[in-house]
């Protein structure tokens, strides 16, 4: 029997389509308590379920006092309380996981999160298969594979519907442009594709405002690897928490904003891509215009100059063995 901490009732009316649960699981981490935070705050959010293995309970009565109107739940850390999380959920945002310490890469994290992730993600596809779920959990290059082999395994996949979080590449790209130039970063949009490590990170400043930009290897190279100057910057207390917390919020939005009909609305975003397929790459990041399903469509790539056909090739190569990688946890650890 799971405790649920209920706080809260719904005092408005709302259409059925309006009503969008959001789900946080690792809501008390680093991550989780600003993005569920930032997630209260939202007036497309009208019931917020927060679960982690210590502490929901605990930040779920705090952000309830929070005047908005939506519902807070903080849920026990046992199977029930996990299902009873998941149920009715439209969205999924995952956090749950360790983080790096300085000297780690992402890939070092694997052998913590890829049962992490897949344990959580047996429990989405049991309890909310048809819920979009966002993998915010490292190495993304590899947890999003875990999570979609999880979902094939049960019969329940469906590409449209899971994604791997790579907006903070995208957050940051703009932040360091516009420092670099002294423009606003709202008007900054840098479109980066490929995955979400090192150099599978990869900007397409030919594409953006500042087209030049592209043969700036300072500029790339911070783009890259900015998740290492918050590792570092932290000092062993963790990576980037409240920048990826506004990131992940961001991504949720975006995902609501579709649901409710609006057009346009586009993400990059590591998902089942049709873009590298013929080279056996079966994930790939790029922009994807969001629907009410999920993955509306995802975008052509554009074109690319010779210093970003470079840099796709490395990217190329290093995703393929984090996809692989994955893929063979799954199979060898279902
Ligand atoms: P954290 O250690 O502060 O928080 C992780 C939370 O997950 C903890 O509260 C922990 O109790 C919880 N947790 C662990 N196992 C769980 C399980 N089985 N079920 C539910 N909850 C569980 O870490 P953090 O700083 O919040 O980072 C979390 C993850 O996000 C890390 O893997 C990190 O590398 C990753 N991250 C990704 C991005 C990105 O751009 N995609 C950005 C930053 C961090
Ligand atoms: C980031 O890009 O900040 C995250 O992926 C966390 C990390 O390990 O760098």
């Amino acid at each position: 029997m799971f405790a649920a901490q209920r706080i809260g009732r719904r005092a408005f009316s709302a259409s059925a389509r309006d009503l969008s649960k959001v789900t946080v699981l690792g809501a008390a981490g680093g991550i989780g308590q600003p993005l569920s935070l930032l997630l209260k705050l939202n007036p497309n959010v009208t019931e917020l379920g927060l679960y982690d293995i210590r502490g929901a309970p605990g930040v779920a009565a705090d952000i309830s006092h929070i005047n908005t109107k939506s519902t807070v739940t903080g849920y026990d850390a046992t199977p029930s309380g996990l299902a009873s999380a998941l149920k009715g959920a439209d969205i999924v945002l995952i956090p749950a996981g360790v983080p790096r310490k300085p000297g780690m890469t992402r890939d070092d994290l694997f052998n913590t999160n890829a049962s992490i992730v897949r344990d959580l993600a047996k429990a989405c596809a049991e309890n909310c298969p048809e819920a979009k779920v966002l993998v915010i959990a490292n190495p993304v290059n590899s947890t999003l594979p875990i999570l979609a082999e999880v979902y094939k395994a049960r019969g329940v996949y469906n590409p449209k519907r899971l994604f791997g979080v790579t907006t903070l590449d995208v957050v940051r790209a703009s932040r360091f442009v516009s420092e670099l130039k002294g423009t606003d970063p709202a008007a900054e949009n840098v479109t980066v594709v490929g995955g979400h490590s090192g150099v599978t990170i990869v900007p397409l400043f030919s594409q953006s405002n500042h087209p030049e930009l592209s043969s700036n290897a300072e500029l790339v190279n911070r783009v890259q690897f900015g998740g290492d100057e918050v590792v570092k910057a932290k000092d062993g207390a963790g990576s980037a928490t409240l920048s990826m917390a506004m990131a992940g919020a961001r991504m949720a939005e975006s995902l609501l904003r579709a649901s409710n009909g609006e057009k346009g609305v586009v993400e990059p975003s590591f998902v089942d891509s049709p873009l590298f397929k013929d080279q056996g790459i079966d994930y790939f990041s790029s922009k994807v215009e969001l629907g009410p399903g999920g993955v509306e469509k995802v975008l052509p790539l554009g074109k690319l100059d010779a210093n970003e056909e470079k840099l796709l090739e490395a990217c190329l190569g290093d995703l393929k063995k984090n996809i692989e990688k994955g893929v063979a946890f799954v199979a060898a650890n279902p």
